[in-house]
Parts: C-alpha cells; sequence; structure tokens
C-alpha cells in the first residue's frame, strides 16, 4: 500500500511525490515548474545550491501555499549558526514565501560542528521560519550521531536512491527512527530507461521503465523526486499511483546487480 503523503513527526503532510529542480531555470525553469504545479504536483524540491529558489517563488506566488509543501537545503559552506539562519531568511525573501516546509542540510560538512548547525535549524522550527528540519547525503553512521544531536527532529534524510543504488540497510535506519527518505535522482538521470529488468518489468504493467523505478521507491517507502523539462514526462511521472509492482517484480529489482553512484562530489567520502 502506497500512501500519497507521509507524516511527519510534526504531523505535517509531505507529498510522496515532489518535483525536483535541479536545473530548472530561468523561463524554461519557470514553464516546468508552472505545469508541474497545474497538473497537480503539490511537493517541490530546491536547494540554495540550484540558483533557482526566485523561479520557484514565482511559480508558486499565485497558489495556495497551504495546499504546497516545499523543501529547501543549505549549503555545506553555510552551515555555522548564524549563516544557517541568514541563508534560510534569504531562501525566505527570494522564493516571497513565510515558511519553509522541509529545510535540510544539503551535505554535510566536517569542519563545522553538528551541534551548531542543528541549534539553528531548532532555532528556525521556534521562529516558524521552518516547518521540519531534516539532513540530506548522511549516510548510516553520521545519521545516527546526529539523531543523538538534534533537539529537533530529523523528519527526512534525501539520498540517492534508484534500482542501481538501493541502499537497504540506510533506509532500514532512517525508517526505525522515524526519519522519512527521499530518494533523489530516482530515475538514475534517465538511466533506467535503458535497463533490461525495468524494461521487461515494465511491459509487463503497461508502464514505462521509468515508471517502474519510481513505484518501486514508493513501494519501499521512499519519497521520490523526479525532474523533468517536458510535460509528457512530468505527466508520465505522475501515473505512480493507480498500480503496483508485485512481489517477484520488487525481489528482481532489489537484486539488479549494477551498482552505480552518480553523485560523489570530492568533499564526500561514502566509505565504499
Ligand atoms: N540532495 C542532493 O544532494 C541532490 C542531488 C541530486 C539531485 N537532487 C534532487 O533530486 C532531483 C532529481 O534528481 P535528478 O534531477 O538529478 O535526476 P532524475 O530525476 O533521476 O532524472 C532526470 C532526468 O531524467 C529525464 N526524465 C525525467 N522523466 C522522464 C521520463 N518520464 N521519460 C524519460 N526521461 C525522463 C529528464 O529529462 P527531461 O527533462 O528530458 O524529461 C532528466 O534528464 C533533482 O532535480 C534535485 O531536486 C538532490
Amino acid at each position: 500500500m502506497v500512501q500519497e503523503a507521509v507524516e511527519l513527526p510534526s504531523g505535517d503532510m509531505m507529498p510522496t511525490l515532489g518535483l525536483g529542480t535541479w536545473r530548472l531555470q530561468g523561463s524554461e525553469g519557470l514553464r516546468a515548474i508552472r505545469a508541474a504545479l497545474e497538473m497537480g504536483y503539490r511537493h517541490i524540491d530546491t536547494a540554495e545550491m540550484y540558483e533557482n529558489q526566485e523561479t520557484v517563488g514565482e511559480a508558486v506566488r499565485d497558489r495556495d501555499r497551504q495546499a504546497l509543501f516545499i523543501t529547501s537545503k543549505v549549503t555545506p559552506q553555510h552551515l555555522r549558526h548564524g549563516d544557517v539562519i541568514a541563508t534560510c531568511e534569504a531562501a525566505l525573501l527570494e522564493m516571497g514565501i513565510d515558511y519553509i516546509d522541509l529545510y535540510l542540510i544539503h551535505w554535510p560538512n566536517p569542519d563545522v560542528p553538528m551541534e551548531q548547525t542543528f541549534d539553528a535549524l531548532a532555532r528556525l522550527v521556534e521562529l516558524g521560519r521552518i516547518r521540519n528540519a531534516g539532513v540530506s547525503n548522511f549516510q548510516s553512521e553520521r545519521l545516527s550521531r546526529a539523531l543523538g544531536i538534534s533537539s529537533v527532529p530529523i523528519a527526512n534524510n534525501q539520498v540517492e536512491l534508484h534500482p542501481f543504488l538501493y541502499q537497504r540497510d540506510l533506509i532500514r535506519l532512517c525508517h526505525d527512527n522515524g526519519v522519512s527518505v527521499t530518494a533523489y535522482c530516482p530515475l538514475a538521470r534517465g538511466k533506467v530507461f535503458r535497463h533490461p529488468t525495468l524494461r521487461r518489468i515494465g511491459e509487463e504493467h503497461g508502464r514505462t521503465p521509468g515508471q517502474v523505478a519510481l513505484r518501486w521507491l514508493l513501494q519501499k517507502g521512499c519519497i521520490v523526486i523526479p525532474r523533468s523539462l517536458k510535460e509528457r514526462h512530468l505527466r508520465e511521472n505522475m501515473q505512480v499511483y493507480d498500480w503496483s509492482l508485485s512481489e517477484p517484480d520488487v525481489a528482481a529489482i532489489d537484486d539488479i546487480p549494477e551498482r552505480l553512484r552518480l553523485i560523489n562530489p570530492e568533499f564526500e567520502e561514502f566509505g565504499e
């Protein structure tokens, strides 16, 4: 059973399908975000790093704010207490909104004590500038430490997840600790469309390999944020709730042997 929204510790409901917006910039990006909202997307994923918060703000301006769920992220260069607060205020100004639904530490920064960053996130929650705090790109060991430090619940961990990077243990750790999981690059940046197992399962269900990958992640209890500039693709990526994968389908995808980490910046050590 896949739900269209998951409840966060605050009681807020986070839609399990969101729109990824990396590279959705300028007039082309604005058109895509508006088209997505028009067809029913309610959750938008942006970040300080994407340099498109103004575009997101423009797209949501005439919408019912309460019906939307907006996630943004603070870069690793801005994790000191004062910087987190200032960066969040700048994001709110750029988007022209009063609060961010979910604010994430985009990447960890070992040079800044985590206590500082989580204290700032707690302050932002207290001030009502963000409704939920979370992290991104936190592996198990770091997440466990963070859970011991943060005075506010860590509502979400956004990590790379797709059929070629099934981080089963990390998903379990998150869910066991009440941390929802958002899968980024859920389509492996288009690579899922060429995989024979995903194509075969898709053909059996009359679905595309992309829909199979998204549905597999949803059946794992994850939230998905595929990105597209094209209306046809945006619409296709929404068709993930009215059908399901069988247990053998899920097992076949679990067993895909390829291992591919698409996002591996120099400053991060994934310890694989
Ligand atoms: N927290 C982090 O560190 C982090 C890192 C990376 C990404 N993210 C977030 O996750 C989001 C998603 O990841 P992503 O953008 O890297 O990759 P993705 O969503 O896995 O893949 C996007 C690519 O797939 C294509 N595509 C989308 N739907 C399609 C469809 N139905 N049929 C065929 N092709 C399709 C898109 O091309 P078209 O435009 O031509 O459709 C685009 O080239 C990002 O936008 C961002 O919001 C977060």
